[in-house]
């Protein structure tokens, strides 16, 4: 068993792709957040999550289903990164809202948070997922940015890889 557990959530398969680009440079163990899966939350030492957004600025549905068990789970000595899908064109003023939402439930949960990126590259207005001008974690755009993303994901692979366990 690694180290490291990619949970994602994805409708039409765009997070699930970036999961597994990611979880083949990490070594990681990849789960899809619709299995509900309470236990890895306690077993595995590092936690990366993965979500698109939906509706307007909201976490992607199976997540929905499941933030309820982070929010009470204990977190406390685990790393934790997250990525975020989004399409910045369409939802300029929501971009990658969903990884907002996981921000706000883990940000206080005595785990350690890593992999912030910088917002220049984008092209968006306002996002939930932006703390003292930085992505608190990797955003990618497969609608408008999509030639940008093996780059992105590589770049943050080694940028989070000192952090983690
Ligand atoms: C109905 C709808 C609503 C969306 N809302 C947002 C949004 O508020 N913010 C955003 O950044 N992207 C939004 N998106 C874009 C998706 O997050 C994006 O297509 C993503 O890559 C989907 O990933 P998935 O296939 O893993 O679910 C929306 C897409 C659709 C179709």
């Amino acid at each position: 068993m690694s180290k490291t557990a990619i949970i994602y959530g994805s409708t039409t398969g765009n997070t699930e792709n970036a999961a597994n680009q990611l979880a083949g440079l990490l070594e990681a163990d990849i789960i899809d957040v619709s299995t509900k899966p309470e236990e890895a939350l306690t077993k595995y030492e590092n936690l990366i999550f993965g979500t698109s957004t939906w509706g307007a600025g909201d976490l992607q549905d199976d997540w929905e289903d499941f933030i309820s068990n982070v929010e009470s789970a204990d977190l406390s000595g685990k790393v934790v990164a997250i990525f975020g899908l989004g399409d910045s064109s369409s939802n300029p003023d929501t971009f990658v809202g969903g990884m907002g939402s996981i921000y706000e439930v883990v940000k206080d949960k005595g785990c350690k948070i890593v992999g912030s990126v910088e917002t220049e590259s984008y092209d968006f207005d306002e996002s939930t997922a932006v703390l003292d001008g930085k992505f608190i974690g990797l955003a990618l755009d497969e609608e408008n940015q999509g030639d940008l993303s093996d780059e992105r994901i590589t770049r943050w692979v080694e940028q989070i890889s000192k952090d983690l366990h």
